[in-house]
């Protein structure tokens, strides 16, 4: 598809598949996926690098404002830390448990967003993550909140663990996703909210495939 360069941003709850979706739109359209989660990995890995503790404050402003900048290769598939290629160390549990915390500190979000921005003045981006429709690009140029009901993201995320061999029962998947929205909708930094102008697609009754034709189409009539 010929697009302009325009910011596409995409939010919406855990386990709503808009990772998923976002990379497959962003390869179609040949955009950046700009995958805000990857870039607070990422610091959270610069800080364990660096033997900082998550709690560790004034030592994390400092590290994210004068040693830590985060750019994407290859349309969003590689991200790199100070230049290097990271990819594969984002994923690991040790990151999993520390960006937690480290994505509530406000000055390491402040930060976040400027470069957020600053990635997304080169080139055409869809972006996505909790708060890329609201806060870091409350003027992008088309909108979308992709959520789908509780127990629809907990039957997705139980075949997944059941499909990985992970033991778990589906009440128990329910109940953590149930916690999570709670505590993602009512943080202090950034919480996660419908963006007024966002355009709603609800995914309960909907394949993957049929999510993605959904986003392009509107993607074009936007052109
Ligand atoms: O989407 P993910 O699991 O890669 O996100 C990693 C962490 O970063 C997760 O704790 C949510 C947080 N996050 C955030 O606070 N704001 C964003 N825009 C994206 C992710």
């Amino acid at each position: 598809m010929n697009t302009r360069k325009s910011t596409i941003a995409i939010d919406g709850p855990a386990g709503s598949g808009k990772s998923t979706v976002t990379r497959k739109v962003a390869e179609q359209i040949n955009y950046l996926y700009l995958n805000s989660g990857s870039m607070y990995r990422a610091v959270t890995l610069l800080a364990s690098q660096r033997e900082i503790s998550p709690n560790n404050r004034t030592q994390l402003t400092d590290l994210v404002q004068k040693q830590c900048q985060i750019d994407f290769a290859d349309n969003g598939k590689k991200t790199l830390l100070n230049g290097i290629d990271v990819s594969e160390e984002l994923r690991h549990p040790e990151i999993e448990q520390q960006v937690v915390v480290i994505a509530k500190i406000p000055e390491v979000r402040q930060e976040m967003v400027k470069q957020q921005r600053r990635i997304a003045k080169n080139s055409g981006v869809i972006a996505e993550g909790r708060d890329v429709t609201t806060v870091v690009f409350p003027d992008a140029d088309l909108k979308f909140y992709i959520t789908a009901s509780i127990e629809e993201r907990a039957r997705r995320r139980f075949n997944e663990f059941q499909t990985k061999g992970v033991a778990c029962s589906f009440e128990q998947i329910e109940n953590e996703i149930r916690i999570r929205d709670q505590q993602d909708k009512s943080r202090q930094h950034s919480p996660l909210k419908k963006a007024e102008d966002a355009i709603i697609i609800d995914t309960t009754q909907l394949e993957i495939n049929q999510v993605i034709d959904l986003i392009l189409k509107k993607i074009k009539e936007d052109q």
